[in-house]
């Protein structure tokens, strides 16, 4: 029997993708392989969000020189966002990947899934695998993903959208994942009802920017949404929390986008019953220059009102965000509003990065890339000691308290999951406690997690 491999890098947009994948691929007829070596096919699912992600792909590229050596009949496919066009190594129109590749026989983009079995048997004409009406998958969010992602069934990650139209000038998103398309409503509702009835308690919505679920240039265009009387997003919301009825006891959605932010939403969050007190809202920077550089559509007193409202809202809300260090012409001084402005939100996480030119964006094209690798280091550690500091305080006021866990799996003696607030809780049991959720009390904390004991 024909077997497969998907190494996956990236965001967990790119986990459902292989989800996705995964189930396309047994209805051609290959079998998960848990050994790369062993495969007949080998997928990676790769990332281009910055230089050093797509270099770990490329890295890989050797070990499957090797591999073909053994197996004359390995093909090789690259997915994900180092992809442009849709190809095997004999179409007239080739990616650039197979300039640089040279043991690629397939490169697809992830929404380009049903096209795979054609370009395998361009590849391998005389591979048994099975006809699947390809043709007829109108989109790849037709294909239900495995969720084999997580070792328990009570996390669903389920993708809304797919793409971006915010075009912020630093970002490849808009051009490997193209155009913001939303997923109609009732995909959705299906498979999250099927998730829950198949033992979910926490669904999280993914998609680029999940809070303009409905509103982008396409889904306008198309009028898919029009019959809603409100917001689509907060409809689905409503909609899922309808769910906590067979079972469902937490939603969360990453990542959000400050423009789409709206009074309608945050309501929502407050009143919901399966809505958390937690929020990863991308600030990106907090210096109105650089945010405008950055096209970023909003101002830091902006931003800030949404923080305010969201407090006032859901009390105790915690909040986290990402922060792009030593973008293009940032200054000592810029820099340091945005260190100051992070103490002042106390951010209670953070994705820290240094700036990553890609080729493509507007600022690649019109911006020059003028601070010193050292220096943005330096802001790098810098604002993570700031972060350190926030996080500490963050984690200080769940001491003695009692939190609700579910727990996502085991490391050596010690279980780990996530509190109702999004914060890593471990604690020790000889129980098998996957997948529930336990009470903990909490008797300590590190500089990003909490610790303790299950509380009788
Ligand atoms: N360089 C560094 N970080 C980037 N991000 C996106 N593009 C780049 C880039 N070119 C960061 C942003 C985004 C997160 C997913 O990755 O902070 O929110
Ligand atoms: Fe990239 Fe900006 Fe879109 Fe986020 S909102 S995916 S940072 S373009």
């Amino acid at each position: 029997m024909l077997t497969y491999y998907i190494q996956t890098y990236g965001c967990q947009m790119n986990y459902s993708d292989t989800e996705r994948m995964e189930t396309y691929l047994s209805a051609l007829g290959f079998k998960k392989n848990s050994n790369m070596k062993k495969a007949d096919l080998i997928v990676f699912n790769t990332c281009s969000i910055r230089q050093r992600a797509e270099d770990r792909v490329l890295g890989q590229m050797v070990r499957m020189g090797d591999l073909k050596k053994n197996n004359k009949n390995l093909i090789v496919v690259v997915t994900g966002c180092m992809v442009r066009t849709p190809s095997s190594k004999y179409s007239e129109k080739r990616d650039n990947l197979f300039n640089t590749i040279k043991e690629l026989d397939v490169a697809i983009k992830n929404d380009e899934l049903p096209l795979l079995a054609k370009l395998i048997r361009e590849v391998k004409p005389n591979l048994e695998i099975k006809e699947i009406p390809e043709e007829t998958l109108e989109s790849y969010f037709q294909i239900d993903p495995t969720h084999s992602s997580h070792k328990s069934n009570s996390q669903a990650f389920i993708a809304i959208s797919n793409g971006c139209d915010k075009f912020c000038t630093y970002c490849i998103v808009p051009f490997s994942r193209g155009r913001e398309k939303s997923r109609p409503m009732e995909q959705i509702l299906r498979e999250a009802e099927n998730a829950v009835k198949n033992g979910a308690k926490e669904i999280i919505l993914i998609g680029q920017t999940v809070n303009s679920y409905g509103l982008s240039t396409y889904d306008k265009a198309e009028k898919t949404f029009d019959y809603l009387k409100k917001e689509p997003f907060v409809y689905l919301l409503e909609e899922l929390d309808k769910l906590s009825e067979i079972g469902l006891e937490r939603v969360r959605f990453t990542s959000s986008h400050p423009k789409d932010m709206s009074d309608d939403l945050i309501d929502a969050m407050s009143r919901l019953k399966t809505q958390m007190p937690y929020l990863h809202l991308p600030v990106q920077a907090g210096e109105n220059e650089v945010l405008k550089r950055m096209n970023r559509p909003y101002t830091v007193e902006q931003y800030k009102e949404i923080i305010r409202k969201l407090r006032e809202k859901i009390p105790g809300i915690s909040i986290t965000t990402d922060i792009i260090m030593g973008f293009c012409g940032e200054t000592d001084e810029e820099f340091e509003t945005t260190c100051k402005f992070f103490e002042e939100m106390e951010f209670e996480h953070a994705f820290l990065s240094q700036y990553s030119n890609r080729k493509g964006t507007y600022a690649s094209k019109k911006m020059k890339d003028n601070v010193p690798q050292k220096v943005k280091h330096a802001r790098w550690h810098k604002l993570n000691n700031t972060l350190k500091k926030t996080s500490n305080k963050a984690l200080e006021r769940f001491v003695g308290k009692t939190l609700k866990v579910l727990v996502e799996g085991q490391e050596k003696d010690e279980w780990f999951g996530r509190s109702e607030h999004y914060k890593e809780v471990r604690f020790k049991s000889k129980k098998d406690l996957l997948g529930q959720i336990v009470k903990v009390k909490i008797d300590s904390h590190d500089d990003f997690r909490l610790y303790g004991k299950i509380a009788k």
